[in-house]
């Protein structure tokens, strides 16, 4: 069985299999390898790091790989995009924010516009912008998101855009979760988790290895770290980590984690930088259950679609012995 879809199509991808342009942690090492391994790789333009974006852009050179931003970052250097549209990139993705002043320079550069949204309203707000592929993403994400589950919100975008290719994210990280969003009528999946603790991620390995320890039970969505690494992120959207000692410390007292704020900004600096979780988290979301062993991002690639064509076969066996 193949994963041929409209997005597929509409790309030139093997597989409907996105990874996610997280920042600090989706390089050109991770968006070149899933991108050669038939999906789409996604740099993460993240807070807006010239230097970063421009180096991480041509280690992938060559590998078909696309440009997520973070919108309300853009805002602050606009001409990231153009840095970005100039090394022809096969998308630009915008998540968190107006894009209306993007789309347009997208659309005369030729590239698609892939827009992230957490609602339907969001989802017609994005088609009506010029966004050609949404993706639709619930809560269960690793990262910033909003409030609606994905199993819920998927079904309900793709009806409410028409022909548009939908993208279902969040807590998608194997085969049964691909085939799922299928089912619901999306046109590929967007994982960011799955490709936390791959070898070409560049998040620290302490990190790496406490996500393969952890479960999906005990993320959180929460306003503290963001708070400390003085992150100004607007509402609605907060961020999803696993919980730690700092989160926990903090949590219920974000006044006092203000009034000593200098201290704790360098403490945390300091703990991202070595890779002490226990006060820099650890950020996946609740499907980071389905991940077990650090792998190249291709195999993770390779291991989702063909899980996800063995669901669909399972199905048709087990469709035509069903009795009646
Ligand atoms: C470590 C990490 C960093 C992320 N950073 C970004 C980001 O910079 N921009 C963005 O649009 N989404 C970001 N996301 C969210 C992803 O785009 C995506 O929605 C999410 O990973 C999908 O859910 P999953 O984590 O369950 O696969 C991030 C996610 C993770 C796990």
């Amino acid at each position: 069985m193949s994963l041929d879809t409209q997005l597929t199509r509409r790309l030139g991808l093997r597989v409907p299999i996105l990874s996610a342009p997280m920042a600090g942690v989706a390089g050109g090492a991770l968006a070149a390898a899933v991108s050669r391994a038939g999906g789409l790789g996604l740099i993460g333009g993240g807070y807006g790091d010239r230097e970063w974006l421009v180096r991480e852009i041509d280690i992938a050179a060559d590998a078909g790989v696309g440009v997520g931003f973070i919108t309300w970052a853009l805002a602050r250097d606009p001409d990231l995009l153009t840095i970005a549209l100039e090394r022809r990139p096969r998308a630009i993705f915008l998540s968190f924010g107006d894009f209306g002043p993007y789309a347009s320079r997208a659309a005369d550069a030729g590239v698609p516009l892939i827009a992230q949204v957490q609602t339907v309203a969001g989802a017609k707000a994005a088609v009506s912008g010029g966004a050609e592929i949404i993706v639709a993403q619930g809560t269960e994400a690793g990262g910033h998101g909003g409030e609606r589950g994905t199993m819920a919100l998927v079904p309900a975008v793709v009806d409410a855009v028409g022909d548009v290719p939908v993208v279902a994210a969040g807590g998608i990280a194997d085969g049964r979760g691909l085939a799922a969003a299928l089912m619901l009528g999306a046109a590929g999946v967007l994982c960011g988790t799955a490709f936390y603790a791959t070898r070409e991620s560049l998040a620290h390995d302490n990190a790496k290895g406490t996500a393969l320890r952890a479960s999906g039970d005990h993320t959180v969505r929460n306003r503290i770290f963001d708070l400390v690494r003085g992150y100004d992120w607007p509402e609605p959207w907060m961020i999803r980590t696993l919980e730690n000692r700092f989160y926990r410390r903090w949590v219920c007292d974000p006044e006092g984690l203000r009034r000593d704020l200098r201290r704790q900004r360098q403490a945390y600096l300091d703990a991202q930088a070595s890779g002490d979780v226990d006060t820099a988290p650890v950020i996946v979301g609740e499907a980071i259950d389905l991940v077990h062993q650090v792998q190249r991002a291709a195999a993770v690639v390779s291991r989702i679609a063909k899980s996800a064509e063995a669901c669909f076969n399972s199905v048709r066996v087990n469709s035509v012995q069903a009795p009646g």
